[in-house]
């Protein structure tokens, strides 16, 4: 049984999708050992308490240095003994030690096709609005592995969606979630879960 620490900063949408497909049998061999948030007031929490999910929160307020927070993060991932990290709209980036204490067990979604609108500043609404200032007809959204750069490590699974001409930055984020990142992150887990990834020379292979 793979056991996950979903990381969250805000609504935790994505974290439901994780919980649903658990339920549903859309995810097997995993299950959820914590949620994480370095925001107390996140709704993902709230979500999490609602199915009786371990809670933390390791905020970098609560730190007199950066270095202290990344241990503090560190030593409560490491209580729960997890096997796979998701970041699931985790808006702090991760530390070093902690991507180094965790190869190839650390998975985010980008709200983008990487490697389009990514990279550092892109977030949240900020990734649609650019969308739309250069006139994209698609987009989407991708999961990936996380190395040491901002979204460069490889590419998991990415689905499109298409942009319309009266969008919003918000109308094209709620397009992006439900119609590819609730969609692609749990199968992401699963594919994980069930041993059906393999990693040759920064290319990921999906398969029986
Ligand atoms: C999503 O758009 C995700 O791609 C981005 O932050 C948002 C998180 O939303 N990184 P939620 O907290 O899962 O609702």
């Amino acid at each position: 049984m793979l056991r996950i620490a979903v990381l969250v900063s805000g609504g935790g949408t994505n974290l439901q999708a994780i919980i649903d497909s658990i339920k549903q049998g859309k995810i097997t061999n995993a299950e959820i050992g914590v949620v994480i948030s370095n925001k107390k007031q996140a709704y993902a929490l709230e979500r999490a308490k609602q199915y009786g999910i371990k809670t933390a929160v390791v905020s970098p307020k609560d730190y007199q240095s950066r270095e202290e927070f990344d241990m503090a993060l560190c030593k409560t991932l490491d209580s729960y003994q997890v096997d796979l990290i998701v970041l699931a709209g985790y808006l702090v980036i991760l530390p070093k030690i902690l991507i180094e204490r965790y190869p190839g067990k650390i998975i985010n979604i980008h709200p983008s096709l990487i490697p389009a609108f990514c990279g550092p500043g892109f977030y949240g609404l900020r990734v649609h609005e650019a969308v739309l200032e250069r006139g994209n007809k698609i987009t989407g959204a991708t999961v990936h592995f996380v190395d040491e750069g901002t979204d460069t490590g490889p590419i998991i699974l990415q689905k499109a969606v298409p942009v319309y001409e009266q969008d919003t930055p918000e109308t094209l984020q709620k397009r992006v979630m439900e119609e590819a990142e609730w969609t692609i992150l749990p199968e992401a887990i699963d594919l994980i879960a069930n041993n059906r990834l393999r990693i040759d020379k920064n290319k990921v292979y999906a398969g029986e």
